[in-house]
């Protein structure tokens, strides 16, 4: 990840109350200038807050695309 940001500090993170992405931007500085590394920061924050809290991982979520309004003048 960005910032020689590793796993291992996602999970110390986690350990000392990070439970967002936010909160690893803040603290870590991941996602702070391209963000390419959202997604894999991501997955491993989910990782380690399910190890922390000794709950399953949940599911990605799934997000319904947005439903823009078109207008029939411009089809
Ligand atoms: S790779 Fe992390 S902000 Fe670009």
């Amino acid at each position: 990840m960005c910032n020689a940001v590793t796993e291992r500090h996602i999970v110390a993170a986690v350990r000392e109350g990070a439970t967002t992405l936010r909160h690893l931007r803040r603290d870590l500085g991941v996602t702070t200038e391209c963000g390419r590394c959202a997604r894999c920061a991501h997955d491993c924050l989910r990782s380690a807050l399910a190890e922390h809290t000794g709950t399953p991982e949940a599911s990605t979520p799934v997000f319904a695309r947005p439903i823009f309004p078109l207008a029939l003048e411009a089809v």
